[in-house]
């Protein structure tokens, strides 16, 4: 079996809070999310991983490598432009072959991996397998209307009336029944090649396609609490490391991560929570849930259940919670900082908190 990851694309969008240019790339306990599918992958078995890369393929190739350090070996293959998912699978099916797949999209998390999913769709073998999860908002995916057996009856990519609040997660199990489904379809109404037209297509033709509902699915949609839950989920389940300096005057307090060369000196940690490479943390205390990347320092200061992206500095803010702060945002405070504050900062954002 293979695994087709989707990490192409153009990168560009309009959000509130802006990170890396590729959207798979975005960190989750610091750690890029795409990681965590190639990993998840790995874990099923599943070692020859093909990429589609797009207009951001430098930056994805420069954090992926060869796929030595998954323990996976990945063909980088190039998408001219982002023409749909079932486009992806167009351009590569040479390297697919005949083999059974996983398409994974790069910019989707699903706690707890796929592991059990894979095993299933081995042992059973439907034409394609598809993972379901209930959404709040079903518009912004394709959506999926079950019978009263169970079966899938109708997919529809994006619609402003959904039929369920069922939601196509971003994993798809495929047998190479799926390649005569992209060759048969056009182009959306949004010109693009729909994986979605491509299922529905194996249903109509009375192809068997299993769908798996699930819990524990995130892909940042720039929603702030989102991220902040799958920050969390994600640090309850870390292992501590200690592997750069504290000093005497500091506490380590439960489940927490400090990379190489960071510092923390006159302060408190408590976990779960990790700190990035290279970090400064002095005289300040980082609460439970919290997320500080590599280069970011944080000085006189409480932080807790936040993610601070790379470079931030925060100094003598009072106590922060619930934020997300992005790259190289600085937040200092004057004289008598209130309680509490709650900010969403895009990356390069300087802020003055009155006090
Ligand atoms: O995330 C789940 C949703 O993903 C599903 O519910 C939808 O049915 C499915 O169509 C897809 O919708 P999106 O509009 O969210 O997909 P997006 O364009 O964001 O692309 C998903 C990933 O695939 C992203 O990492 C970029 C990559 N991609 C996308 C396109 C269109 C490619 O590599 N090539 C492409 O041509």
């Amino acid at each position: 079996m293979k695994a087709l990851v989707l990490a192409g694309g153009t990168g560009s969008r309009l959000r509130p809070i802006t990170h890396t240019a590729a959207k798979q790339l975005v960190p989750v306990a610091n750690k890029p999310v795409l990681f965590y599918g190639i990993e998840s992958i790995v874990a099923a078995g599943i070692t020859e991983i093909g990429v589609i890369v797009g207009g951001t393929e430098r930056e994805i190739r420069a954090a992926l490598g060869d796929g030595s350090r998954f323990g996976a070996r990945i063909t980088y293959l190039p998408q001219e432009a982002p023409l749909g998912l079932a486009h992806a699978v167009l351009i590569a099916r040479d390297w697919l072959g005949d083999e059974d797949f996983v398409m994974y999209l790069g910019d989707n998390f699903v706690v707890g991996g796929i592991t059990g999913l894979v095993e299933e769709f081995r042992q059973e073998r439907p034409h394609a397998r598809i993972l379901l999860t209930k959404v709040a908002d079903p518009s912004v995916f394709g959506v999926a209307e079950l019978g009263p057996d169970g079966g899938v009856v109708r997919l529809e990519e994006k619609p402003a009336a959904p039929r369920s609040d069922l939601a196509l997660v971003g994993v798809y199990l495929f047998t190479s029944a799926v390649h005569e489904a992209v060759a048969a379809i056009a182009p959306s109404a949004r010109g693009e090649m729909e994986i979605t037209d491509a299922i529905q297509w194996l249903i109509d033709a009375g192809r068997t396609v299993t769908a798996t509902t699930i819990t524990g699915y995130w892909k940042d949609t720039g929603n702030v609490t989102d991220m902040l839950e799958v920050n969390r989920a994600v640090l309850e389940g870390i292992e501590p490391a200690v592997a750069g300096s504290v000093d005497a005057a500091s506490e380590i307090v439960g489940r927490v991560r400090i990379a190489p060369g960071a510092r923390i000196i006159r302060s408190r940690i408590v976990g779960p929570a990790v700190i990035g490479a290279d970090a400064v943390v002095s005289d300040s205390h980082i609460g439970s849930f919290t997320s500080v990347a590599d280069h970011c320092r944080i000085s006189g200061s409480e932080v807790e259940f936040s993610i601070l992206l790379e470079g931030a500095r925060i100094e003598d803010a009072g106590r922060i919670e619930g934020s997300l702060i992005g790259r190289s945002v600085q937040v200092s405070g004057a004289v008598r900082a209130p309680r509490a504050h709650r900010l969403v900062l895009g990356d390069h954002s300087r802020i003055q908190i009155a006090s």
